[in-house]
């Protein structure tokens, strides 16, 4: 059985970090997002797709080093093909029932859980769903008692949402969806597809999942997925390997080679490997990208700082980006379009 991991997004609501990274790679706890998915596909699933397109280099770098236990496919789209194009360009990869899996989620998903429910209802597509309490920014799903989904509808007021369940991005499909998938343009699987799925065949089921879900889109939920797996783990803070720490570190993770300055304060941030971050330095909810500088007695809130850039001493930034490099050429001006959250 396959496994599709969509990863070809250029992530824009996480910059400056994905102008130098692919979105699947960025750390969690020191460990590129797309390892947490990896590490949950089930024993069923012996092929793994990764449809990919910016920085697909550095995902194939890091694959070529880290053995994902399964058959390996990193398959490039010519242009982001969106999230059903790029399952229908990985047609000839799929032997049958598939999975199609969003790189950016962290979640409690039991993937064999989801075969058996797909398997009991005799489903043509099944996705998995997420309470929220707030449904307004999302696509909910109208789900009758025995999970069938009858329609969605996007962005409703709290008062006409027929549930409170929204899609959590992952997806079980049997082979005929794809013949619903036009060739070579961008589709959208849940805008265009799934729709016509639930007119046509009526066998589109919902997999409520239970435990903890966060799609890792903006830094704000970024940053949250830290905190929340430093609780989950009880870890105070995590530290990578060769890191000096002179200052106080509070629910903060840093990578390898960091060094904290005498008398800094890091709350609640993530610094990426070989930071320097210099005496009497406080950074409060920030990403700090690798090999970057931060000089003495700087105050940093709620800031991002790409890659090897230079924070000047007694700098003073809140609510900020710091990127002073050029921007790569392929990159979009604005967000091409998040499924999850539609448009
Ligand atoms: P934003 O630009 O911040 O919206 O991020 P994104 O580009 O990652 O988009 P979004 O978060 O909506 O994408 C959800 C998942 O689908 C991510 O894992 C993306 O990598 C992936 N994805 C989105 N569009 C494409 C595409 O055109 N091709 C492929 N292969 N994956 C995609």
């Amino acid at each position: 059985m396959e496994a599709i991991i969509l990863a070809g997004g250029f992530g824009t609501r996480l910059r400056p970090l994905t102008y130098t990274r692919a979105k699947s790679l960025l750390p969690i706890l020191n460990k590129p997002m797309i390892s947490y998915l990896i590490e949950s596909l089930p024993p069923e699933v012996d092929r793994v797709v990764l449809a990919v397109n910016y920085r697909k280099g550095q995902i194939e770098e890091y694959f070529a080093d880290h053995d994902c236990g399964r058959e390996l496919i990193v398959n490039d789209e010519p242009t982001p093909l969106g999230t059903a194009g790029a399952v229908k360009f990985a047609e000839e990869y799929l032997t049958g029932r598939f999975f199609v899996l969003n790189a950016d989620i962290i979640c409690s998903l039991s993937l064999s859980e989801m075969i058996r429910f797909h398997r009991n209802h005799g489903a043509v597509a099944s996705i998995s769903l997420w309470p929220v309490e707030h449904v307004s920014e999302f696509g909910v799903a109208d789900a009758q008692q025995d999970g069938k989904i009858v329609g969605f509808v996007e962005k409703p007021r709290p008062e006409d949402a027929p549930s409170n369940l929204i899609n959590a991005g992952a997806y079980l499909l049997e082979p005929e969806v794809l013949e619903y998938i036009e060739t070579g343009r961008l589709v959208s699987m849940e805008k265009e597809i799934f729709p016509q799925i639930i007119t046509d065949t009526g066998k589109f089921y919902g997999f409520v999942l239970q435990g903890y879900w966060m799609d890792i889109g903006r830094i704000s939920s970024y940053l949250e997925v830290h905190q929340f797996l430093l609780r989950k783990h009880k870890f105070d803070n995590y530290v990578g390997e060769h890191c000096k720490v002179g200052g106080h570190l509070h629910h903060s993770c840093l990578g390898n080679h960091v060094t904290i300055g005498k008398n800094a304060q890091v709350h609640s941030s993530i610094i990426y490997d070989n930071v320097h971050v210099g005496e009497g330095v406080t950074l409060s909810d920030c990403v700090i990208g690798e090999n970057v500088r931060i000089g003495q007695a700087s105050t940093l809130k709620k800031v991002v700082v790409g890659d090897n850039e230079i924070v000047h001493a007694q700098t003073s930034l809140e609510q900020d980006v710091q990127w002073t490099q050029s921007i790569p050429k392929e990159y979009p001006k604005k967000q091409i379009g998040n499924p999850l959250q539609s448009s």
